[in-house]
């Protein structure tokens, strides 16, 4: 062969490469509402970043007459380009070859791009859309898909990992993306589960449908497996983009500063007046939020999981911070299981990477009653408090209304470590509520009280007792457990003034082989 028929054939190799499973697969992909895998990496990255590898790898299974059935590539896309100028590495499983399966090769392509991307400490992006194991390799397959966990598992704070579920993702294949730190989903055609609802059927009986059993609007409410919902595959680009924009190459860099057009000094009287005197009436967290954030940006995850509680990302000054605010209009902010594993599962992350932690504080305790109890409230609520105390990133707090009793502790306390914990005027940080508080202290008093008024007027008496000596900031200021006690519409500048002061901050935790979280 002439040197120019050598390249002609180079040429025409990578063409069909790009076929993948071919041009009538592409279009029943394309006729589902789906991308291809290179349609999708080329949406994700910087315009002519991509730089693809392996792209003329096949599979070596020679059961079930599959050697004559191969595809450059074999159902895989890998490679390392830029977002917003910054280097990271993806892989695009591609359902256009027997679809999206997971073949040794396959497995062997997925590990040489996770290895690449901790070997240069770069995120790294899957994008995954796969009907499991390629059932025809049997065991080199699930010795594969082992191969990947253990890289997922080392990985683990050490470079950011994101997956995108753009597809299928079933059996144990969902055990990769689990095991990464963020899990996207569009509203069709994505969805997770262990078992499919005909196993689920025949094993237990129960009809239920794909989309129930493990739908992007199932795991986004109800099992807190997918961070991210967004209505279509572009929608869910542009949030892996904008996610990235806040979070660090690795856990040794830091998050790239961003330059702050809003002024850091910017009042909002809105805020003085945002807390409601009567203490049971609910406001919005997220108008607190947007009011101090730069630009009033947020990236909020796990938005629809758990809502009482509210985790995600924003700017100050244009450092990158992870925020944790308890959300008094859901369950009037209460702690439970959900909202626990949630936020721990969101500090961790911040603190591996990095990231300062904002926390504003509304919360009138852990969720009562035998539900929770028996769904293991305590070894919940002790990771929030594990997450919380272990952190060592600048850690600066808001009290903005209530902070009581195992409540108060758990939310980045002084005593947890935190850095500046700051309280509005409104603040009321106790043991308990003043109604419950008057019940166990003076209830046999009450009890002997028979004239109604007498008795309404003696627990209205001991509830303002109460309430003036605790319902207030200045008590626990008094102890120096409250930094300051801060004007509300001055919030944002204290907040920057604080995590620009905790710039050097350097604490480290007792050398261990690594801690034992209440799992
Ligand atoms: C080999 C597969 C495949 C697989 C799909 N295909 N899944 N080939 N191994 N696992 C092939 C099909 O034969 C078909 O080939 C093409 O991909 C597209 O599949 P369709 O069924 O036509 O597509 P669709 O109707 O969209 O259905 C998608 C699907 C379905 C729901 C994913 O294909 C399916 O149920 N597949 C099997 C899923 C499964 O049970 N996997 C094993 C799970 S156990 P042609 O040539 O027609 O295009 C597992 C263990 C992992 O994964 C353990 C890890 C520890």
């Amino acid at each position: 062969m002439e040197n120019k028929e050598k390249v002609k054939q180079l040429i025409e190799l990578r063409a069909q490469a790009k076929l993948g499973g071919g041009q009538k697969r592409i279009d029943s992909q394309h006729s589902k509402g789906k991308f291809t895998a290179r349609e999708r990496i080329d949406m994700l990255l910087d315009e002519g970043s991509f730089e693809e590898l392996d792209m003329f790898v096949t599979h070596r299974c020679t059961n079930f007459g599959l050697e004559k059935e191969k595809y450059l590539g074999d159902g895989v896309v890998i490679g390392h380009g830029t977002i917003d100028g910054r280097s990271v590495y993806v892989f695009a499983q591609d359902f256009t070859v027997f679809g999206g399966s997971l073949s040794e090769t396959m497995a062997l392509k997925i590990c040489k791009v996770m290895d690449l991307a901790m070997k240069m400490g770069a995120p790294i992006i899957g994008i995954n859309d796969s009907g499991g194991a390629r059932i025809q390799e049997g065991v080199t397959a699930l010795a594969g898909y082992a191969e990947i966990f253990e890289r997922n598992i080392l990985a683990s704070g050490v470079i950011p990992q994101i997956s995108a579920i753009f597809g299928p993702c079933a059996g144990g294949a969902v055990y990769s993306p689990a095991l990464t730190d963020f899990i996207l989903m569009t509203e069709e055609n994505s969805y997770m589960f262990v078992t499919g609802p005909k196993v689920v059927k025949s094993v237990t009986g129960e009809t239920i449908s794909t989309e129930d059993l493990g739908g992007a609007g199932m795991h986004s409410s109800k099992s807190g497996v997918s961070h991210f919902r967004v209505d279509n595959e572009e929608a869910g680009i542009a949030k892996i983009r904008d996610l990235i924009s806040y979070l660090p190459q690795n856990n040794l860099e830091e998050a790239p500063m961003i330059e702050c057009n809003d002024p850091i000094d910017r009042l909002d009287d809105a805020l003085n007046s945002i807390v409601p005197d009567n203490p049971n009436m609910p406001y919005d967290m997220k108008n607190v939020i947007h009011a101090i954030a730069d630009n009033g940006e947020f990236l909020e995850v796990h938005e629809g999981y758990a809502r009482n509680i509210i985790v995600g990302f924003a700017r100050f000054n244009g450092q990158s911070t992870g925020i944790v605010a308890n959300q008094p209009a859901f369950l009037a902010g209460v702690l439970d299981c959900d909202s626990s594993r949630k936020a721990a599962r969101f500090i961790r992350f911040c603190d591996a990477f990095n990231i300062p932690i904002l926390t504003l504080v509304d919360v009138p305790g852990f969720l009562p009653g035998s539900g929770q109890e028996y769904a293991g409230i305590i070894t919940h609520g002790a990771k929030l408090m594990f997450a919380y105390g272990e952190a060592t990133v600048p850690k600066v707090t808001v009290t903005l209304r209530k902070s009581y009793g195992g409540a108060h502790c758990v939310m980045s306390s002084k005593q947890l470590r935190g850095d500046f914990n700051y309280a509005w005027p409104t603040a009321e940080i106790a043991v308990m509520g003043a109604a419950g508080a008057i019940e166990v202290l003076e209830g046999r008093a009450i009890s002997k009280i028979e004239d109604p008024e007498a008795k309404a007027q003696y627990v209205a008496e001991k509830t303002n007792e109460y309430k003036d000596k605790f319902a207030n900031p200045y008590m626990a200021a008094s102890y120096g457990y409250i930094d300051d006690v801060i004007e509300p519409r001055n919030t944002r500048f204290r907040v920057i003034r604080a995590f620009q002061a905790l710039q050097t901050k350097k604490q480290t935790n007792p050398l261990k082989k690594h801690s034992n979280i209440p799992l």
